[in-house]
């Protein structure tokens, strides 16, 4: 967690605005920030990188280590989105945004499933009451690390080996993390562990281990386990009874997007990948959308909410409740939809309409 002297708290935060819609949103997250920052009197500077799709079909380069160590000197990263159509999959995925994650040690991925009002719910009957939770995905093992192998590729006989791994130690502290947000929250301090003991039995087995072996220094929170798939089944039928969610990387991906959706779309999930001792990255989960890039359409919600993790991360409370109160008042009293192009106003008046609601309370 960034703490700094009052006296010299000027935070250093890099902007990587990237590819798609993402240069567009992160502008609107960025009026954002400099709204709350004069109201609350907080300072930073911002530096903005030229990384993604278009630099590495120009340059040939993904993230040189040049680049990384220059990052590594950050407070926060502020990202866009990464994901080119002209680009292979995987190249920008694997080179640019996996090893900024695996290269800051951004062990936590945090994204936060709320429904705010006025957003419509796909699931019949559900309020904002319902839809209020936290997901914990561990953000540097598992599946992710891309370890493994072809053999006699192209034959008939071909094997593929993805290995996944997972370590005492970043499970551990993953599992840490989420039993201490839980307590923070301080809901009904209910944390779950979502996985697949009856089929992965040797990674989660350490895992659930490791879960209830630390759950003994935290008897005020309530601990539940649930297999990845009846999550799934849970999250539409009774997401109010989840509080904090902890779970592995590559299902924490999948369930994460399931629950982007329950809370109204890609148009307003944010997430954090987060490192408690360096530099955190804050991000729309969204993706890049390139049928949306260029038109003014796309909403900025998801990257306006990534400040408020970002704020909330930094140690700026006062910011961070401020911004997300703006984004409730936006949301429920002057925007029609959450879908890019149905708002029934364009990207930048979004991001006017949170700044006015900033400078109005
Ligand atoms: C996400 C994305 C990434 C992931 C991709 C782009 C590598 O889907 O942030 O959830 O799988 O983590
Ligand atoms: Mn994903």
């Amino acid at each position: 967690m960034v703490r700094k002297a009052l006296s010299e708290l000027v935070y250093k935060i890099a902007a990587i605005p990237g590819d798609g819609i993402g240069p567009e949103v992160v502008l609107e997250g960025l009026k954002v920030l400099e709204a709350v920052g004069k109201k609350n009197g907080f300072k930073y500077e911002l530096k903005h990188y030229d990384l993604g799709g278009d630099h590495y079909l120009k340059t040939g380069e993904t993230l040189s280590e040049e680049t990384l160590d220059d990052l590594r000197g950050f407070d926060a990263i502020y990202l866009g989105a990464v994901g080119h159509p002209e680009v292979a999959p995987g190249i920008l995925e694997r080179g640019l945004l996996l090893k900024l994650r695996f290269e800051l040690d951004q062990y936590i991925n945090l994204r936060p499933v709320k429904l705010y009002p006025g957003v419509a719910c796909p699931l019949k009957d559900k309020t904002p009451e319902d839809i209020d939770f936290v997901v914990v995905r561990e953000n540097t093992e598992g599946l992710y690390i891309g370890s493994g192998g072809f053999l006699k590729k192209g034959s008939p006989h071909e094997v593929a080996v993805q290995e996944m791994v997972n370590t005492r130690l970043g499970v551990e502290r993953c599992v840490r993390y989420a039993f201490d947000l839980t307590r923070k929250r301080n809901k009904v301090k209910k944390l779950l562990f979502c996985g697949k003991t009856n089929v992965l039995n040797y990674a989660h087995d350490l895992w659930m281990r490791v879960f209830e072996e630390v759950a003994g220094e935290y008897p005020d929170v309530t601990t539940d386990y649930a297999h990845v798939d009846a999550t799934c089944m849970w999250m539409v039928k009774n997401p109010e009874s989840f509080d904090v969610i902890v779970t592995d990387n590559m299902f924490g991906d999948i369930i994460t997007d399931l629950g982007a959706m329950i809370q109204g779309g890609m148009g307003v999930a944010a997430g954090g990948n987060i490192n408690p001792d360096g530099v955190s990255m804050f991000e729309p989960i969204g993706g890049s959308a390139p049928k949306y890039a260029g038109k003014n359409v796309a909403n900025p919600m998801a990257a306006i909410g990534a400040c408020v993790i970002m704020l909330d991360v930094l140690g700026e409370s006062k910011s961070a409740i401020d911004v997300e109160e703006a984004i409730k008042r936006v949301i429920s009293t002057r925007m029609k939809d959450m879908g890019a192009g149905k708002m029934g106003a364009t990207t930048q008046e979004v991001g006017d309409m949170v700044v006015e609601e900033i400078n109005r309370a």
